[in-house]
């Protein structure tokens, strides 16, 4: 696996061969940011706990504050809508993601916002909320979906309440993916390295009012030994990966919760 250092943009991303034949690479994501990030959801998983977690806690206190709600309460605090950051956080991965549009041979790159259905969701979204959701998966739960790539949800959504605003006319898409508490090999984002170039086939099913891919069981079952977690090391990386890369999270057979960070970078040619 080849880490590059973005800093020194000796070998840009869009020449990454990671990137181009397995649809993933990891790259650094500098540390100031993951701990402002961290902050910012310490400060709400606190609130909604009750608790006095913050950035000095433990892995282990973090993980007996979360684990302590009841299921119900843990549905209602830890929707989608009541996990998007906030504040600095918004601010710092904006950054990064503007500043990264020409090592992945853009001109522009942004994030999106909010759907208009999500927007409605909380009086503290408007039409300028961008979609920076953490995601917090506790032990031995059904907290994370089914494998999918990312396209078929854009794909899905298109011209509904669900399709998310955007900022700019964008060409591609890319996501990231930031490993930020209690992130392991075992417990964190597995791909089938390079599934971004095939036709997976899958069906849309829809479930309670959500509309969902589905992808073909028995092209999952035939490639269920292909799916791998990308990281050697979690500290001071990210992944970013392919719109079209086949992704899924494990269910978290550790002892303690796993927090991770995601958004979609939008980039124009
Ligand atoms: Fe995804």
């Amino acid at each position: 696996m080849t880490i590059i250092g973005l800093c020194h943009r000796k070998m840009q991303l869009k020449e990454n061969y990671d990137l181009i034949e397995n649809g993933y690479a990891v790259i650094p994501f500098p540390k100031y940011i993951k701990d402002i990030i961290k902050s910012n959801i310490l400060e709400k998983v606190a609130i909604k706990t009750n608790s006095n977690l913050n950035i000095n806690s433990s892995i282990e206190e973090i993980t007996e504050s979360v684990c302590s709600m009841d299921e119900n309460a843990f549905r209602i605090s830890f929707s989608k809508p009541e996990r998007n950051l906030s504040g600095s956080a918004v601010d710092s991965i904006l950054k990064y993601v503007r500043n990264i549009s020409k090592s992945l041979g853009g001109k522009i790159s942004d994030i999106n916002y909010l759907s208009p259905r999500e927007i409605k969701s909380n009086e503290c979204f408007n039409e300028r909320t961008y979609d920076l959701p953490w995601r917090c998966v506790r032990p031995n739960k059904i907290d994370v979906g089914a494998a999918h790539a990312d396209y078929q949800f854009w794909d899905i959504n298109d011209n509904t309440d669900l399709d998310p605003l955007c900022p700019i006319d964008y060409d591609q898409r890319w996501k990231v993916w930031v490993p930020l508490f209690g992130c392991n090999n075992s417990n964190s984002i597995q791909f089938i390295s390079g599934s971004h170039k095939e036709e997976v086939p899958f069906i849309i099913r829809e479930n309670d009012g959500n509309i969902k891919p589905d992808i073909d069981h028995d092209w999952l079952d035939s490639n269920e030994s292909k799916f791998i977690c990308p990281f050697d090391s979690f500290d001071e990386n990210c992944v970013i990966f392919h719109d079209r890369l086949i992704h899924r999270g494990p269910k978290n057979l550790c002892n303690h919760i796993r927090i991770s960070n995601e958004f979609t970078i939008l980039l124009k040619i």
